[in-house]
């Protein structure tokens, strides 16, 4: 029985979707989770020849046979959240629970109009903040106060705690990035909630003493979307010339690229107790090594990279990104370097 729990390591965006993608499918664990802020996060999932952009359903929807939660420290869009159950074909398996927060139409309107969000700090616009706002004020509507919302609602905390005691396997999603989080990343240039960990424990309902495993994913370089600084930098022309470009799955606006900062990566693992890396876009970096699905593929440039984050983080690299579909991964739980 394992409890493990994915987390991105610098600013979101890491491929958090991707590895999530491929655990759910290849261990059909019986439970998978979503903690996080709300529908800010867009996570890629490509599978069986299909693209998704889910911004509500836990991208380990790509198990048919795992029960797939929505935490009460979620924010959850209705509209959204119908749209892509539809998308995924979950209705049977999803459940949100009774306290999920509700983003109605004016906290949008109001993340848009805020000249502080929506220019100072580049929010998505998706209405987080302004939601996160009203639910400290203690005046947000939750899930159970929601009409169309009621065939879904349930006690997730009571779900997964009755799962892990009976020795299931439980993954728990996280969305963002360790350095957005409200308490330890880039303030004021970070979300509307702390993003790390024990913020997904809390998120679903699990205390810290439950959990086994904690995957911090790291892209082979570092993104970075909306105002807020990010060492390293690159000038655009570097960024192309890398090949290291990318546009946001919420928003559609460019990420910014940077090397992998070690102070950086250092700190989100402490932030965590992360015990495991997924390195993400490796083929991005090492292009030979795009689509491999074997540790046999690995160039020396390839390896050379990954020995190295080893030796600068001080924890293993379970698995390597090797393109944007969930089968392109090599998963080094299973083959030893
Ligand atoms: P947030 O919850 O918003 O932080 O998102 P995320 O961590 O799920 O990442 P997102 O899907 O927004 O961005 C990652 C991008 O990298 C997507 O376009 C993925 O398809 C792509 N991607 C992920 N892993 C790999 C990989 O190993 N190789 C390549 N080439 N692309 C990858
Ligand atoms: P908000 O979360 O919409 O309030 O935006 C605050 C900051 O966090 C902005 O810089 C966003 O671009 C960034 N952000 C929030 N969620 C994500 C995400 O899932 N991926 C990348 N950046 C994000
Ligand atoms: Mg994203």
């Amino acid at each position: 029985m394992t409890v493990t729990i994915i987390v991105g390591g610098f600013w979101g965006d890491e491929g958090k979707g991707k590895i999530i993608s491929y655990i759910a499918y290849s261990e059909d664990p019986f439970i998978i989770a979503r903690g996080g802020v709300g529908t800010n996060a867009g996570h890629t999932v490509v599978f069986e020849g299909k693209q998704y952009g889910l911004r509500m359903i836990p991208s380990g929807f790509t198990s048919k046979k795992s029960r797939l939660l929505i935490g009460a420290g979620v924010l959850a869009d209705p509209e959204i959240f119908l749209k892509e159950i539809k998308e995924t074909g979950c209705s049977d398996r999803i459940g949100l629970d009774f306290h999920t927060g509700i983003i109605e139409t004016q906290h949008k309107e109001a993340d848009k109009k805020d000249k502080h969000l929506s220019e100072k700090l580049g929010t998505t616009g998706t209405g987080c903040g302004p939601a996160n706002e009203d639910r400290a004020r203690r005046v947000l509507k939750l899930a159970k106060d929601v009409h169309e919302l009621q065939p879904y609602l349930t006690d997730v905390s009571k779900e997964i705690n009755e799962a892990i005691d009976s020795g299931k396997n439980v993954v728990i999603e996280g969305t963002q990035g360790t350095m957005l989080s409200l308490f330890h990343g880039t303030y004021p240039f970070v979300t509307s909630k702390d993003v790390s960990a024990s913020q997904f424990c809390s998120d679903v309902g699990i205390g810290p003493t439950k959990v086994d495993e904690v995957i911090i994913v790291f892209k082979a370089f570092m993104t970075r979307v909306g105002a807020g600084p990010m060492p390293g930098t690159l000038s655009d022309k570097e960024m192309q010339l890398r090949g290291w470009t990318e546009h946001g799955t919420v928003t559609g606006r460019e990420r910014r690229s940077a090397p992998i900062d070690f102070d950086v990566a250092r700190k989100a693992i402490r932030l965590n107790g992360a015990t495991q890396i997924a390195l993400t876009k490796l083929d991005i970096i090492c292009p030979k090594i795009a689509g491999a699905d074997s540790a046999e593929s690995l160039t020396p440039k390839a390896l050379e990279f990954i020995a190295n984050v080893e030796k600068e983080t001080g924890i293993p690299v379970t698995f390597v990104g090797t393109g944007p579909e969930a089968e392109a991964l090599i998963d080094l739980r299973k083959e030893k370097l």
